[in-house]
């Protein structure tokens, strides 16, 4: 296994390895130690089933069941594991522009880290792309990402400490408020009650502190919503700086890792008549931010 970092701590390319093959654990630990090097992670030409991704995501951490699996009904995808990030039907079809399902998909667009929403929240994001849309005069469908720990290392000793404590809620309610989504399905508000999270993590991986950003991010507890959500915005525009970001032209066969404790992502316009479909499997954490040292 070779890796070629794009940016000298943030973002590799890794190749030499066919994760379509099965794979020990001394590979699984030496993409662990990249991801905890570089945080994001691209491999070029795999071709992954659906079952493939699941079961190489798996040996990496529990998976999650996310919310368009867990909502039950028919679905695209057989496995509930694998989370369904395309723009299709379940007759494969593009879907229409006034789509539930697709409106929902678009909080994508804003940077998040994934459901950070969830009282315990996810790892890893795996990502296949097995169809892609062509270029348009609206962006590619570029992924995005931005380096959380970089752009705390970058914030005045005067505002590292004045936030190390702070606690933000998580809503994905607010979310999709903010792209004027707000047609949830009857008892989802109660299923995904918002969630407190710290807004500064240390990764356990790395040792390095990290700002827990996300769309999903409403506000700071204890503190007026205006304040906090005026806080929140400052740090956004900070971390989410084009020194901070890498950003993924997408080619059929990748597979790309992304540490969701330490990055934020967001995906990028494209041309909303062409088939994109990408498969995301996700491995959930082992406990709440909260109870995770300062
Ligand atoms: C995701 C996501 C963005 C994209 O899969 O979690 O935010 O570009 N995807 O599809
Ligand atoms: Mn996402």
């Amino acid at each position: 296994m070779h890796v070629q970092p794009i940016q000298p701590d943030f973002a590799a390319v890794v190749s030499g390895v066919d994760l379509a093959k099965p794979t020990n654990t001394a590979l699984v630990d030496a993409i662990w130690a990249a991801i905890d090097t570089y945080a994001v992670l691209v491999f070029h030409d795999q071709n992954l089933t659906d079952l493939r991704l699941r079961d190489f995501s798996a040996q990496f951490g529990p998976l999650e069941i996310g919310r368009s699996a867990a909502r039950g009904g028919p679905r695209r995808l057989a496995l509930p594991e694998i989370g369904d990030i395309s723009n299709l039907d379940l007759n494969s079809e593009v879907r229409a522009l006034d789509d539930r399902r697709r409106l929902d998909s678009l909080g994508n667009r804003l940077w998040h880290t994934d459901a950070s929403y969830m009282p315990t929240p996810v790892v890893l994001g795996l990502l296949h792309a097995k169809a892609l849309p062509p270029p348009s005069p609206f962006g590619n469908g570029e992924t995005e990402f931005a380096d959380m720990r970089a752009a705390y290392d970058a914030l005045t000793p005067e505002m590292q400490a004045g936030i190390a404590d702070l606690i933000v809620e998580h809503d994905v309610f607010w979310s999709r408020g903010q792209i004027g989504f707000t047609k949830f399905e009857p008892g989802e508000r109660e299923q995904y009650p918002p969630s407190p999270q710290r807004l500064v993590r240390t990764h356990p991986g790395s040792k390095r502190k990290t700002l827990y950003l996300s769309a999903h991010a409403s506000h700071v507890v204890g503190w007026p919503v205006a304040d906090g959500r005026l806080l929140l915005l400052d740090l956004n525009a900070h971390a989410t700086q084009s020194r901070f970001v890498y950003s993924h032209r997408w080619r059929e066969g990748d597979l790309v890792i992304w540490d969701n404790r330490c990055t934020m992502h967001r995906g990028r316009p494209h041309d909303e008549m062409q088939p994109r479909d990408l498969r995301r499997a996700t491995t959930l954490d082992i406990g709440s931010t909260l109870d995770e040292a300062a």
